[in-house]
């Protein structure tokens, strides 16, 4: 992998592209940068929740009277003495909030670690032991907490559908009819949720772990009941979220509640352990794939339907259709969904929602039909290509998923294999190779920003989106010097507060697609104010010159087409005007406005190859290789960019062999609910990753042609693993994870 660049200027217009390392790298290393639970005020105080330790039923009383009495306990909040809470207008895409139900709404429980008081004291260890000595009584109800969701037997929603799926499917000569099953997956970003709530007068600013500051300003406004003008939200820096700091959760407003009764900062950062119940997670998903072909190998009809968990708090439709409709060509189609209620906390969106177990379990029933047909996997692919977006009828803006399946090819080297189950060794191991394609929407979004060109000679760049851990920052950057060549160490980036111009939320791999065009935008039309200035300001070389003969490279306003050390450093403009700072604004439009974009069909591309190492006498099985080939558009960042497939194909390893929530069937509680039990995928774990991009510009995007990075790097790797382990043993797994009993059952049955 190429090194990063730690670029000081001087790269001009060639910095869209490079190998940046991250400007904000060195404060994270050297322990500056504030994450949100780094935030300390004088008289802080410290909020720790209770939780329920029943799945399902009604608190019958609650006795807080020993806690409150406790030494450095503040305040006890519950039930019986909490302010009036708020829901959120319903399905309001511009406030969203993960749990409809405000914390303590009512008496009942929905399930195990919901949140039944908060204790606050002087400090994180009095308000644990008081938390403790809170005792509750319960009336318990029956939970619902069976894993299996398959005797559901209800109504199913329609998601897609085209000719006639199921006459299609039985007149067709090769038929897959199979099952796919992923478990509940716990996010386990490093950091923490975290708030830490401060009220001044009315107004409460909430230090946050937020993947969208402007969307949970919006929400907790609704929620508490005042102006949004009352409520600012800052996330300067995050440990990354994978979904689960999309929308506020119950702590939030807990955390502003106390700190508004007590008139103190509060701060209510989640244990781990709280993190497995309170804040979301990937729902388990079962999925029914009826693939019906021609024994050339052409898909006559797909048929997928799918059932996901919700919790009894809100409706959750994991969304497993996504990339089904438009990935391959298939006149005959049908997508049916229906959500089944269980006592557990309410899932949200994880890296990849709904494409990723959707593609897990098509690329899976893909594999199975290309070994029915005794065709190649790749070209099984290659015959079912898709000419435009049949789902929709839209023509692709950009789609290279049949380069992608080329070079993965031939950087894997597929043409050494034999398809035989078993066949391959190496060092007395057996291979499995297997491969997988993978989708992902590109999406643009509505962003505002400004670009300030200050008397300093500084550049600030302004907008209240935040750098989930992705590069955000750093992107930001690249485009301010590639605008006005000003080098890094005088390049401001400002976001992550809801005081700046409205931005885009970091989640769907879209807040760099969706934040270009505004700073763009914005520096461009600062550059046109400079330039004015340039030509009608007393004392300016340019003076009433043409505004469109000069041109802003490595700081300086000069001639176009003259060297820049003709010219003048900008700052000399803004100050011969008597200015402090030039201010230009942009805006990014969203697609669907876009008469650009909005009639295309607009996705990521990608094609996982997987290697595993099959030791069958020790029952050891390793991933030992994996390329990716991406098709994103244009590349912004070589290294923030690689980074994200990397981090990704290391979860979809976790999500391959280890990764699965489970609940205790009586309780509701997660047995492996921590760091030690919850399985997940680490370095020891991490093969060799091999990650290319094919940096085709999507210009429907934006101007740079970018289109996002990150969640694709997931989509195919686990239907890639087990298609390898059905290579290797024979075993085909379709519940994940790939368990060794499953391998082992296989060699016994052999026996
Ligand atoms: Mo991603 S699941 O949109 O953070």
């Amino acid at each position: 992998m190429a090194n990063g660049m730690d670029a000081a200027g001087g790269l001009g217009k060639n910095i869209i592209g490079a190998p940046i390392s991250r400007i904000d790298g060195p404060l994270k290393t050297t322990g500056t940068a504030r994450y949100t639970a780094d935030f300390h005020f004088a008289y802080l105080a410290h909020a720790v929740p209770v939780q329920s330790t029943i799945a399902s039923g009604r608190i019958k009383s609650l006795n807080t009277s020993v806690a409150e009495k406790m030494p450095g306990v503040l305040l006890v909040l519950h039930h019986g003495n909490m302010d009036k809470l708020y829901r959120v207008v319903p399905n309001d895409s511009a406030a969203t909030t993960s749990e409809a139900r405000p914390p303590f709404e009512d008496e009942k429980i929905y399930h195990w670690g919901q949140f039944v008081a908060l204790v606050v004291g002087e400090t994180l260890e009095q308000a644990t032991a008081a938390a403790r000595a809170v005792t509750v009584e319960y009336e318990t109800k029956p939970a619902s907490l069976k894993p299996s969701l398959s005797d559901y037997t209800g109504k199913r929603k329609s998601v897609s559908k085209r000719g006639d799926v199921d006459k299609a499917f039985l007149g067709a000569p090769v038929k897959i009819d199979q099952n796919y099953i992923t478990p509940v997956e716990t996010h386990n970003p490093i950091e923490m949720h975290s708030t830490v709530a401060m009220w001044e007068d009315n107004k409460v600013t909430l230090y946050e772990t937020s993947q969208g500051v402007w969307n949970h300003r919006l929400a907790m406004a609704q929620i508490l009941g005042i102006p949004r003008e009352n409520v600012q939200v800052v996330t300067k820096f995050l440990g990354s979220g994978f979904g689960g700091k999309l929308f506020p959760w119950p702590h939030s407003a807990l955390a502003a509640v106390a700190a508004r009764r007590l008139d103190r900062p509060v701060k209510l950062s989640l244990s781990r352990k709280m993190m497995f119940t309170n804040v979301g997670h990937r729902p388990r998903c079962e999925q029914r794939f009826k693939i019906g072909a021609t024994t050339d190998g052409k898909l006559v009809s797909l048929r997928q339907d799918y059932l996901n968990h919700t919790s009894f708090i809100d409706d959750i439709d994991e969304g497993c259709g996504e990339a089904t409709p438009y990935l391959y060509s298939v006149p005959n189609l049908e997508i049916t969904s229906a959500l089944v209620q269980r006592n557990t906390g309410t899932p949200s969106p994880m890296r990849g929602p709904g494409a990723v177990p959707g593609l897990f379990a098509m690329e899976s029933a893909m594999d199975e039909l290309a070994i029915a047909l005794k065709i190649d996997p790749i070209e099984l692919r290659l015959r079912n290509e898709p000419l435009k977006d049949e789902g929709t009828g839209q023509e692709f803006s950009s789609r290279h998923l049949k380069e992608c399946l080329e070079v993965g090819k031939q950087k894997f080297g597929w043409d050494k294999r034999t398809a035989a189950v078993g066949s391959m060794k190496r060092d007395g191991k057996i291979l499995g190779w297997g491969m997988a394609a993978a989708s992902w929407g590109a999406y643009r979004f509505g962003a505002t920003a400004t670009v300030e060109l200050c008397a300093d000679g500084r550049v600030c760049v302004r907008s209240a989106t935040q750098d989930v851990g992705t590069g955000t920052y750093t992107v930001f950057a690249q485009v301010m010097h590639e605008k006005t060549g000003v080098p890094f160490d005088r390049i401001d980036v400002i976001i992550g507060d809801t005081s700046l111009p409205e931005g885009s939320m970091s989640g769907g791999s879209w807040a760099t697609a969706t934040s270009l065009p505004a700073i763009s935008s914005a520096a461009t039309n600062a550059t046109k104010t400079l330039m004015q200035m340039a030509v009608s300001t007393t004392g300016s070389p340019f003076l009433d010159q043409d505004p469109s003969k000069l041109e802003l490279s490595e700081g300086r306003v000069h001639l176009n087409g003259q060297a820049s050390s003709t010219g003048i450093p900008f700052e000399e403009v803004v100050k011969l005007g008597r200015l402090k700072g030039i201010i230009g604004e942009g805006k990014t439009i969203p697609t669907f406005e876009d008469p650009k974009a909005k009639d295309l069909s607009l996705h990521s591309y990608a094609v996982q190859f997987v290697e595993v190492e099959w030791e069958p006498e020790i029952a050891r099985l390793r991933v030992s290789r994996v390329v990716t080939v991406v098709d994103v558009g244009r590349i912004i960042n070589l290294k923030a960019a690689t980074n994200q497939i990397l981090g990704a194909v290391v979860m979809g390893i976790g999500m391959g062999l280890l990764e699965q929530t489970t609940y205790e069937q009586r309780t509701g509680q997660p047995i492996n609910g921590s760091m030690a039990d919850y399985l997940m995928a680490t370095c020891a774990d991490s093969p060799k990753i091999d990650v290319t991009f094919l940096n085709y510009p999507d210009l429907a995007m934006n101007e740079y042609g970018a289109r996002g990075v990150g969640e694709i790097g997931l989509a195919g790797v686990a239907p890639a693993i087990t298609a390898a382990v059905y290579h290797a043993t024979g075993i085909r797994v379709r519940e994940l994870p790939v368990r060794i009993e499953d391998l082992l059952q296989a060699e016994l049955r052999e026996a």
